[in-house]
């Protein structure tokens, strides 16, 4: 671990305001800055990457109140101003100056190569614009911007920093020694599958994820749509529904309630009905003082508006620094 003498180390991260977070979000990404928030010698900024966001449709009219929403429940979830520093990304705008400066040192040949490139054209055929194919440039130039060191994030992101760190080493290669290899620091949660039993839980599918402003009703609802099978097997399944509804009791209601699970199938079977009861009271149990600190924020937007002018404060100082030291290294200035 690269440490300087009287400096901390540099932790980012970003999430699109793509609407409600879901438990992907919460486990995959949340769960990790809430960890390194609360080590001494760290400095976290974590951001709203509302550039990001606008790559794939949205809608103008509501986009202000998704990065709102994204900031509600970063806080309601205990991210403390304390202890981090909370970004909307589009206010520092140096971020997009790096992009640019990076763009120029990387092949296009690396990006066209990317499976989420590939997973998003796909996803969205009428809406395959340059920003998009751009993206993983930006997300580098997120992180470098503040020289970050450790990037919580949940394992989709894997690619994306394998470019974070090869523009890093390219740009140090040509430039001289400037920016750290940033590092994925993964929670035990980092991949957290759909509902549907096939992929990831991700907004862009429909039935595959939990929303963390969810009621207990709609999580019951949802978990009674995960697709089962007789309940009792040879083998434990490490795909399709049982699978995620395993991963979720074990991150929700511990590893010897999974054992004890894992234990009936084997054995005289499980009552998936039971299970999924069991299990949306336990997620429920987890959301609900997130839900009642949400709304504890949303009704205090003075407060949430200062925390965020103090991080646009706090970043735009290491981001004009960074950017001067880019420049010169260019040779632009
Ligand atoms: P985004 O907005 O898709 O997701 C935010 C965070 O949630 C994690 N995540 C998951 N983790 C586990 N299982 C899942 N099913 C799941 N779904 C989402 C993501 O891994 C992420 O940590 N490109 C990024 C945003 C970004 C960024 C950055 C991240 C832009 N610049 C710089 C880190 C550093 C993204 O789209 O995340």
């Amino acid at each position: 671990m690269i440490k300087k003498k009287n400096s901390k180390i540099r932790i980012f991260s970003g999430t699109r305001p793509t609407g409600f977070l879901h438990l992907g979000n919460y486990l995959g990404g949340l769960k990790g800055y809430l960890e390194l928030q609360d080590k001494k010698d760290y400095d976290c900024i974590y951001s709203v990457v509302d550039l990001h966001g606008i790559t794939s449709p949205y809608d103008p009219k509501t986009y202000q109140d998704q990065i709102r929403e994204v900031v509600l429940e970063y806080l309601a979830c205990g991210l403390d101003p304390k202890k981090c520093h909370l970004l909307v990304q589009s206010q520092v705008s140096e971020h997009m100056e790096l992009a640019y400066y990076l763009s120029t040192i990387y092949p296009v040949s690396r990006l066209e190569q990317l499976p989420t490139y590939k997973e998003k054209k796909k996803e969205q055929p009428q809406y395959v614009n340059l920003g998009l194919f751009y993206y993983p440039v930006l997300m580098a130039a997120d992180i470098l911007l503040y020289k970050a060191q450790f990037v919580p994030v949940g394992k989709d992101q894997a690619p994306h920093l394998e470019v974070a760190r090869e523009i890093a080493r390219i740009f140090n290669r040509r430039f001289g020694q400037t920016f750290p290899e940033p590092q994925a620091y993964f929670m035990p949660s980092s991949y957290i599958p759909s509902l549907t039993g096939e992929g990831k839980m991700s907004k862009s599918k429909e039935g595959s994820y939990i929303n963390l402003i969810s009621s207990l009703d709609v999580i019951q609802k949802k978990l009674a749509k995960v697709p089962t099978d007789a309940g009792k097997g040879k083998k434990i399944p490490n795909k399709g529904g049982v699978d995620v509804l395993l991963k979720l009791i074990e991150l929700f209601q511990g590893k010897e309630k999974r054992k004890n699970y894992e234990n009936l199938y084997l054995g005289k079977g499980v009552q998936y009905k039971l299970l999924k009861e069991e299990l949306a009271i336990a997620i429920y149990k987890e959301l609900k003082p997130i839900q009642a600190k949400r709304n504890y924020y949303q009704k205090n937007p003075k407060l949430v508006d200062g925390i965020l002018k103090q991080g646009k404060v706090y970043a735009s100082k290491i981001a004009k620094q960074t950017i001067q030291e880019v420049k010169e290294k260019m040779g632009i200035v």
